[in-house]
């Protein structure tokens, strides 16, 4: 059907969040990584196909900097729900209009596009999302005249103690006919309890012009729960990351314990990759086929090939190729990219550096700004001098060179192919290619000289 009629979403996101006591501004409080008005903003992408209307206010400046691919409009005060959709007046058009709000995250397209059905089939001219919840305080309470429809909305504020017992509430979310949405709304007034432009007495209006008004009531009220403090804002984060791993290991993902993983919604996990307990995924991370991660690793906007194994580390802004293993503890800071069949093994430190195939920094290094090519074997403690204190420089080691135990490579500096650099070196020039750079102090044995000095 909804290819018939054209849908305009308007997601309402004007208002303060008092109740998050927040700098940010409330719709951009995560849940699963993603801003919560940017999980309603995909749900309306995909029920309607069109650039969504955001009405902003409060924080304007800062969702205008963090969402993209919407229409903005401002609401300068913040005088109703009413009042906000007039602001987007100009984007009301003959077709269906959908409000939604930029506060309740849950909400699934699915929802939407059987509710769409509904709306059409029953020729209405409004449907609005409802569910029974136990506790209706605080909600517009739906005044029903029969299985499908609708007389009027209470807001709470306003209703006397027998409406107040109705548990079916409005979930603010609807589809208005647009041009009986643009007519109503011009004879909207704010005298009530609240001194607001409530939308939901544009119903009323509509019903006074004999118009049909259907209710959409769904069975399961998580969809249309709202976020009003950091406490539901976890609630939130606890219902997607269900939804979440669910979908994933459905999908052929084996998570050992879902209870103690965190995979934002931003993810992409492949068929056959096992996540062990404690794991963090977060942002633009992909994992491929048959790779296993974890227990206890984070991983953040990586890259992470074919079968590679990661053990309690952390993976940021990094990619890994197939077939390499890294950790127990190993942190990749931003900006590597290491090759296939590679080993970052146990407290090694990488930030910036490119790091060959077949290539391994088994255990006590950092690579700082490196450029290692490949089947280099980097000993036990080597050091990539990257800093002299003011300013950073580059360290590059050749394909099939050896770097001994306790190495400090002083950058910039240059260890060219097929070289070997001995034990304990500070190398502080290049070293041409197949030969061994040697620098320390020659070792001297002094025979006998513990007995003399016990002797004295
Ligand atoms: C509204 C509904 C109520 C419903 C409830 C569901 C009205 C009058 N009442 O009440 O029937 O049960 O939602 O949660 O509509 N907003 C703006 N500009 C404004 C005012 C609000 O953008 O001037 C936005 C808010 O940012 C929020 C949404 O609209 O995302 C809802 O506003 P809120 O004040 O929370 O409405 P309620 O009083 O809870
Ligand atoms: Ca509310």
């Amino acid at each position: 059907m909804s290819d018939v009629y054209s849908i305009t979403p308007i997601i309402l996101a004007a208002g303060e969040g008092k109740r998050m006591y927040s700098k940010v501004p409330k719709v951009l409080h995560k849940v699963c990584g993603i801003p919560m008005v940017e999980h309603v903003i995909n749900c309306a992408r995909e029920i309607s196909g069109e650039e969504p209307v955001v009405v902003i206010g409060h924080g304007a400046e800062q969702v205008r900097k963090e969402v993209t691919g919407v229409k903005f409009v401002m609401q300068e005060r913040q005088l109703g729900t009413g009042h906000a959709v007039m602001q987007a007046e100009n984007y009301i058009n003959d077709g269906d209009i959908l409000i939604l709000y930029g506060d309740t995250p849950l909400l699934q397209p699915e929802t939407l596009s059987e509710m769409h059905e509904m709306h059409r089939a029953e020729g209405c001219s409004a449907t609005i999302l409802t569910s029974d919840i136990d506790d209706p305080t605080g909600y517009g309470r739906v005044i029903r005249i029969g299985e499908k429809l609708i007389e009027a909305i209470v807001e709470d504020k306003d209703a006397d103690s027998s409406t107040k017992l109705i548990k079916e509430i409005n979930s603010g979310i609807y589809f208005f006919d647009g041009k009986e949405l643009r007519e109503a709304l011009r004879h909207l007034k704010n005298d009530n309890t609240q001194g607001e432009y409530y939308l939901t007495d544009v119903i009323g209006i509509m019903r006074e012009k004999g118009l049909k008004i259907g209710a959409f009531k769904i069975k399961n009220a998580e969809d249309i729960m709202g976020v009003n403090n950091r406490y539901q804002l976890s609630e939130a984060n606890k219902i997607m990351q269900r939804r979440i791993v669910k979908k994933l290991m459905l999908g052929g993902v084996t998570i050992i314990d879902p209870d103690s993983t965190y995979i934002d919604a931003s993810v992409t996990i492949e068929k056959d990759v096992t996540i062990y307990p404690g794991c963090i995924l977060e942002g633009n991370t992909v994992i491929q086929e048959d790779s296993v991660i974890g227990p206890y690793s984070r991983i953040k906007d990586a890259k992470i090939d074919r079968g590679v194994k990661v053990q309690n580390s952390v993976v940021l802004e990094s990619s890994v190729g197939e077939g390499t293993t890294i950790g127990p503890f190993a942190y990749l800071r931003p900006g590597n990219k290491i090759g296939k069949h590679a080993k970052v093994g146990d407290f090694v430190e990488m930030k910036n550096s490119t790091f060959g195939d077949n290539s391994k920094a088994s255990h006590l290094t950092y690579v700082g700004d490196g450029d290692v090519g490949s089947n280099v074997n980097l000993g036990c403690g080597v050091v990539f001098v990257n800093y002299d204190g003011k300013k950073k420089y580059r360290t590059y080691v050749g394909d099939n060179s050896f770097v001994g135990c306790n190495v400090n490579l002083i950058a910039p500096v240059r260890v060219n192919e097929n070289t070997y650099v001995a034990a304990g070196t500070t190398v502080t020039k290049d070293v041409p290619q197949d030969s061994l750079a040697i620098g320390r102090a020659r070792q001297e044995n002094k025979e006998g000289w513990v007995t003399e000095r016990k002797n004295k």
